[in-house]
């Protein structure tokens, strides 16, 4: 294969990025989910001339389990590297750090771009959404002209003291982002949030969706959830009422669910 993309995703933003720019890379592209990769002691990766990580930014950084699978890897000498951190104007230095953690482990960049997409956490808007898909577009554009010209652009070594997995895994399980709740009335037992979790995470018991510790902050079951019958207390994360949900217009729960093991 002569180019590999590693993603994570929880509403799509991140794979429709992945899917457009495969679609406008120079030879061909396979899509992994990083999920499939995280019981393995070490990933051998066979890409022969590109390998991507494009993820969702998560509190300036990228989502713990693209760092778990990033420090396994194995890359060949020579391929070009690059990163894609999808945000909601507030990326900061995502793509440095996750250089800067890839530097640790004994690889670099050689570019990087954080890109504005709806957010799935703090809202953005219906028309602030429509505008940056149509300009991510352009952007993908760019993105993928710089990567088939293998260009090298400046990415600083910008450390930072939680610069790995487990305090990244360790920020977000604490308040104000977790824990999940379920509104009882709302909840019908349906199951699509034990169906989707791409972390399978979510398990019914006595038809009340459980979370367990593996839980990536994605917010797939908050955003899918047909009841929006998902919640956290945090008030800008919204209640099991109000707040719009969000997923990428193209994308459905299937998609999200097919980055598991299992699929
Ligand atoms: C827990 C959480 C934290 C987030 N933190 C940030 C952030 O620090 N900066 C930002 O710009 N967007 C942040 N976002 C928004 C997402 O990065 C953005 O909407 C992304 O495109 C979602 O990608 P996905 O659809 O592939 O899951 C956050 C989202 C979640 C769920």
């Amino acid at each position: 294969m002569e180019n590999v993309i590693y993603y994570f995703t929880g509403t799509g933003n991140s794979l429709m990025v992945a899917r457009m720019l495969a679609q406008k890379l120079d030879g061909e592209t396979e899509l992994r989910p990083v999920v499939r990769e995280l019981d393995k002691e070490s990933i051998v990766v066979d890409a022969k001339q590109t390998v991507g990580f494009i993820f969702p930014v998560y509190g300036g950084q990228a989502p713990w389990p693209m760092m778990a699978a990033a420090e396994k890897m194995k890359i060949p000498k020579g391929v070009y590297l690059y990163a894609i951190g999808t945000c909601n104007e507030r990326g900061g230095t995502c793509t440095d750090l996750f250089n800067c953690f890839l530097n640790k482990h004994g690889y670099a960049l050689s570019y990087a771009k954080k890109l504005d997409m709806p957010g799935n956490c703090l809202p953005s808007n219906e028309q602030e959404n429509a505008q940056r898909l149509e300009l991510a577009k352009i952007w993908i554009d760019v993105m993928a002209k710089n990567i088939n010209d293998r260009f090298v652009g400046t990415v600083e070594d910008f450390g930072s003291p939680d610069n790995n997995t487990e305090a990244v895994r360790a920020k977000y399980a604490q308040q104000p982002f977790g824990p999940w709740r379920v509104n009882g009335e709302a909840c019908t037992s349906c199951g699509l949030c034990a169906k989707l979790c791409p972390m399978e995470n979510i398990a019914l018991r006595e038809g009340v969706p459980q979370f367990a510790d593996r839980c990536a902050y994605c917010f797939a079951c908050f955003h899918f959830c047909p009841q929006k019958a998902i919640y956290k207390d945090y008030p800008h994360f919204g209640s099991a009422d109000g707040r719009p949900r969000y997923h990428h217009p193209e994308v459905t729960w299937k998609d999200i669910a097919a980055q598991r093991k299992g699929r």
